[in-house]
Parts: structure tokens; C-alpha cells; sequence
């Protein structure tokens, strides 16, 4: 369930009408939920409890300061992939402690950058990850936590550009080498081993997957536990799947995850750890567009919005459906028709659906694409030289700009031209 409802005829996100913050603002931009954000965080603490737990929002899939400070006051940890992100999540005022430090490659500065700052755990996906960081924490007179990212070779089931988990990908190191590469973190000088890691892939939208990897991480903790080392946390990762369209079937739910998380490690005395991103975040934005033209095309038409790829790529990049909905509520009798929605950018490529069904459109009325709130706007660039979207945070009946659109002339200073030209 999300709050972005009709009322009254129009599209409000929680009790603000979201072609208000249109006419403020202009379009296209992203709007945020605040109560849907903190809705979406609590699912996963309630289906955790009461297990010692931590629920890390994966900062990649939405990384606004505000969004981050929405979660962080809930108590929410934080799991970052980059040294921006890390100092995103302390900006935002989440403490170190509460912060993960996930991604194959970490560069040392990043790594000196966390333990700095102070940091719960950083995830190694590989053994010069593993030295490295040991050399750089002895030289801080440190010892740095970390969980090792185990591959468990499990097929997630979802797109191949997001599943991560199998023996092919590049993430983690193989589970059958887990007790080699335990042994050599253990005698690392600037390492102190916490944990395992284990993250499979994105918009699972089975719990099987989850239950393999699950079921091999209890094992392996068996045996590290064996061979002396204290495993006394396990980050299960993130990847459950949300509904991207009102009418498939529905993926499983964070309580039946918390479930069959509770069925397969629950047993180990462990602190868990999950990192979730687009669950939390997928369903509390929408992009917010506008249609520049209705074109006539061969057999079909066009509907042009003002959005486009650079500012909503899942659709070119993954072939993703997002819902497309007008802003004013339908009447109920109204004949829906095909278009090809797209949007400016000179690529055919820029397609957002193609024969979607919707009702008849004309120009300058108002669209929300549902379920951007991750991997929208984090993704976006300036192809075109098209400003990044702005981004906008809703409670109850008051919003405001959390990112400004930025200025033609704010863009065009970021270049230089050489005195030398
Ligand atoms: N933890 C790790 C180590 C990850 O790599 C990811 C996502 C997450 C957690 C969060 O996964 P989530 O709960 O959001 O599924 N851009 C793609 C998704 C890429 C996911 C990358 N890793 C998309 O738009 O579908």
C-alpha cells in the first residue's frame, strides 16, 4: 500500500494534490511519500522482530538527504556502495555505526574515508579487497569489522542485469572458498571478522532464491563457527521484489520474508542485517510529467511527455514497465486508448511503453509513472542537456523541494573551455 491516491478526481501524494506541486514547481519531477517511506521501513522491523535486528536502506536505490533523514530518525541503518554515498548517509546524520560499506570495488581512500568517519561493518567481496583494507586500517591503528560477501551460486530468477548470486557474476567470493578466505581475514592484522554477507540480486519476486542462499549461509556459519571464527552477524542483503502493475501477481511479502528468514538463520543467535533499497523506496515516488505533444503516427499515436530516458531510464535500460496514470482521475466509462508514450530525447530508444492503454490524452495534461521512487532518480543524468529533475518530499498536506531543478547556467559553468582555445 503506498499514498498516492485520487481524491476528489486528482492524484494526491499523502494530502497534497500532486498537480499543485506541478504548477510550483514544473514538471517533470519526482515526489517522495514520507508516510509510505516510514510504512515500507516498518514492514521489515515487524517482520524481523523480534530477532536482534538492523534494516540498512541501500542508499544506491534513493539517496536524497532527506529521504535519508526520514529513515535515519526512524533508526534505520544504512548500506552505501561509494564514499559519496557514505557521506551522504552521515550528512543525513546516520552515525557510522549504523552504516555498511557494500561493492566490489573500494578504493583505499574510501576505505580510510569509513573508518574515519566510524563504521558497522565493511562487506569484502574478495582477497586483495581483504589486504588492502587490513593494510590500511594497521596504518590508522585500526581494526576494521567486516562480514565477508559469499557468491552461493542460487539463481534470483529476476533480470539478468540485476541478479548478482550466481558463480558467473563478479560479486563475492565463491561459498565453497569461504573457510580459506576466513582463515586468511582472521589472520589479517588490520581485520576483525563480525560476520557473512550474502546479497543475490534485485526484484526477487520469489522466496525461493532468498531460501537457498539462506540455507547455505546457516550451513557455512556452522562450519566458520567450527573453524574458531565469531560470526555473530549475517547481512542477508536486499532484493525483494515490489509490484510494478496493480494486476500481476503479487510479490511476497516482508512479513513472509522476515518468516523464512526467522525458518533459516533465525536459529543462530546472529544480529541480521538486510538491505533493502527498492522495497522501501520503489513504491513511495512518482515521476510527475507532462505531455508536450500528441503526435499522429502509422497505426498508432504518440504521446510526448517532458520526461524522459536520462530522467527515468528503467524502462530503456532493463525494458522495465512502470504504471503510467493520469494525473485527473478517469471517469469511469472512459475507452482507453493505445499510445506509445516516449519522451524528447533523440533515441528511439527513449520509450517509456509502447500501445499502453490509457485514457484519451491531449497536450498539457498531467502523468505520474508509479513506482520510481527507486532507481529513478539516482539514475538519472543530463543526457540532452536536460536539467536533473527535481525532487520533492510530501507529509501530510505539506511538501517540499528536497533537490532543486538546477539552472542552464549552473550546467553550462560546470564546463570550462581552456584559455589555450
Ligand atoms: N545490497 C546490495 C549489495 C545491492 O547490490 C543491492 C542492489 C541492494 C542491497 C538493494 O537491492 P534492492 O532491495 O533495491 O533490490 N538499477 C536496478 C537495480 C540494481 C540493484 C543493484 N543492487 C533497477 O533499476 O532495477
Amino acid at each position: 500500500m503506498d499514498h498516492f491516491l485520487y481524491r476528489t478526481g486528482s492524484l494526491h501524494a499523502e494530502d497534497v494534490r500532486l498537480s499543485d506541486i506541478a504548477a510550483t514547481v514544473g514538471t517533470p519531477f519526482y515526489c517522495y511519500s514520507t508516510a509510505t517511506l516510514t510504512r515500507h521501513y516498518h514492514l521489515f522491523t515487524e517482520a524481523l522482530s523480534p530477532l536482534p535486528h538492523m534494516v540498512c536502506f541501500a542508499i544506491k536505490s534513493l539517496s536524497n538527504l532527506a529521504v535519508l533523514k526520514v529513515l535515519g530518525d526512524l533508526g534505520a541503518g544504512m548500506d552505501v556502495v561509494s564514499g559519496g554515498e557514505y557521506r551522504r548517509a552521515r550528512a543525513a546524520g546516520v552515525p557510522g555505526d549504523r552504516i555498511v560499506f557494500s561493492g566490489v570495488g573500494k578504493t583505499r581512500e574510501e576505505m580510510r574515508l569509513a573508518l574515519e568517519g566510524g563504521i558497522r561493518q565493511f562487506n569484502v567481496e574478495s582477497e586483495p579487497e581483504m589486504r588492502a583494507l587490513s593494510e590500511v586500517a594497521t596504518a590508522m591503528g585500526l581494526r576494521a569489522p567486516i562480514a565477508v560477501r559469499v557468491n552461493p551460486d542460487v539463481d534470483a530468477r529476476t533480470h539478468e542485469k540485476i541478479a548478482t548470486g550466481k558463480k558467473e557474476n563478479k560479486f563475492g567470493i565463491p561459498i565453497a572458498r569461504a573457510s580459506e578466505v576466513y582463515a586468511e581475514a582472521a589472520r589479517l592484522p588490520g581485520l576483525e571478522v563480525v560476520g557473512i554477507d550474502v546479497h543475490i540480486g534485485s526484484q526477487l519476486t520469489k522466496l525461493e532464491p532468498f531460501e537457498q542462499a539462506y540455507l547455505k549461509v546457516a550451513d557455512l556459519t556452522g562450519r566458520l563457527r567450527a573453524e574458531g571464527h565469531e560470526i555473530r552477524r549475517l547481512d542477508l542483503g536486499g532484493g525483494l521484489g515490489i509490484p510494478y502493475t496493480r494486476s500481476n501477481e503479487a510479490p511476497p511479502l516482508p512479513l513472509d520474508y522476515g518468516a523464512l528468514i526467522k525458518r533459516t538463520v533465525g536459529h543462530l543467535g546472529c544480529e541480521i542485517e538486510i538491505e533493502p533499497g527498492r522495497l522501501i523506496a520503489g513504491n513511495s515516488g512518482v515521476l510527475v510529467a507532462r505531455v508536450i505533444y500528441v503526435k499522429e503516427g502509422e497505426g498508432r499515436d504518440f504521446l510526448i511527455l517532458d520526461a524522459a530516458m536520462n530522467d527515468l531510464v528503467r524502462p530503456s535500460m532493463y525494458g522495465a514497465h512502470h504504471d503510467i496514470v493520469p494525473l485527473d482521475e478517469p471517469a469511469p466509462a472512459t475507452e482507453p486508448r493505445p499510445y506509445d508514450v516516449v519522451g524528447p530525447v533523440c533515441e528511439t530508444g527513449d520509450t517509456f511503453a509502447k500501445a499502453r492503454p490509457l485514457p484519451p490524452m491531449a497536450e498539457g495534461d498531467l502523468v505520474a509513472f508509479r513506482s520510481a521512487g527507486a532507481y529513478g532518480a539516482v539514475m538519472a543524468s543530463e543526457y540532452n542537456t536536460r536539467p536533473l529533475v527535481p525532487e520533492v518530499l510530501v507529509k501530510d498536506d505539506h511538501f517540499a523541494v528536497i533537490r532543486a531543478r538546477p539552472t542552464f547556467d549552473e550546467i553550462l559553468k560546470r564546463d570550462s573551455i581552456p584559455e589555450w582555445l
